[in-house]
């Protein structure tokens, strides 16, 4: 929940793990962390690795919050995957995640409108958002985070991605009116803002090293 500010080291931007894992992790639509006791190990494509639980997470320390990944030994990772364990109590196998999807699912099919989603965001994000997308942190506080520019994710992160971008959009944003956007407009407001300037992450070409990346990945 106040992961900029506790791991300065690690982190290169104003996010927290919760600006995404909503309401600590534990929202349907928000990428939970319940079950990943279950989910990792897992082979995944853009590294074409077996990926443990704490390589995941460090995933998300290099991209979404540009910063350096944490020793597996040390104490801020055990204590965040014992968090993640803490909340799977409950979950002995896949099929007690029938209802984990991460995301909502958006199709890939629709093609974004950059400038129908620059209209859509002034009219829907930007009085959190900012019009820049850069957030607002009055006297130092986190209060909206920064979407776009240096304070936020960097453009290899998931977020950077048009289609996830949407889907976490669809289902959370804007908040408190979750769920107002249609698929198209979700499209294009992701579009919009996931491509406005942002840290770029340098090692971007060594992704999906066995080919297969998704058509939004950022090049
Ligand atoms: C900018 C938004 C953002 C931030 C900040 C962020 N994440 Fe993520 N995270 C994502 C997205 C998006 C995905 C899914 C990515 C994908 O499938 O491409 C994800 C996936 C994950 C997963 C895998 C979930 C699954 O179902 O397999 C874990 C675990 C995770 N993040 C942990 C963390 C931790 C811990 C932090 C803080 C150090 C963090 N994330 C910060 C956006 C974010
Ligand atoms: C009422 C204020 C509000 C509105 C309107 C709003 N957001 Fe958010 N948004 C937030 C807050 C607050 C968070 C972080 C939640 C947390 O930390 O618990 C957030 C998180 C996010 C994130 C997570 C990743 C990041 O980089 O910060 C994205 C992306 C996002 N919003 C996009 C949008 C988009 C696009 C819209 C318009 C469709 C929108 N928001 C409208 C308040 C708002």
């Amino acid at each position: 929940m106040d992961t900029y500010k506790q791991l300065p080291n690690n982190v290169n931007n104003k996010l927290n793990c919760s600006t995404c894992h909503l309401n600590e992790g534990r929202v349907a639509k928000a990428a939970p962390y319940v079950g990943m006791n279950v989910v990792y190990p897992k082979y995944r494509s853009r590294n074409a690795k077996i990926n443990t639980i704490e390589d995941r997470i460090n995933g998300c320390f290099q991209r979404s919050m540009n910063g350096q990944p944490l020793p597996t030994n040390s104490v801020p990772m055990q204590a965040i995957v014992s968090y993640m364990n803490f909340l799977s109590q409950n979950i002995k196998n896949k099929n007690d995640l029938q209802d984990n999807t991460g995301f909502v699912t958006i199709n890939k099919e629709l093609v974004p409108n950059a400038d129908n989603g620059k209209t859509l965001y002034v009219q829907h994000c930007a009085s959190c958002h900012q019009l820049d997308g850069q957030g607002l942190y009055p006297n130092n506080t986190y209060m909206f985070p920064a979407i776009a520019g240096s304070q936020s994710f960097n453009d290899g992160a998931g977020m950077a991605r048009t289609y996830t971008a949407a889907a976490f959009i669809k289902g959370n944003m804007p908040l408190g009116q979750e769920g107002m956007l249609t698929e198209q407009q979700a499209v294009d407001i992701a579009y919009y803002f996931s491509h406005l300037e942002r840290p770029i992450f340098a090692n971007k070409a060594d992704d999906w090293p066995k080919g297969g990346a998704p058509k939004d990945v950022r090049r």
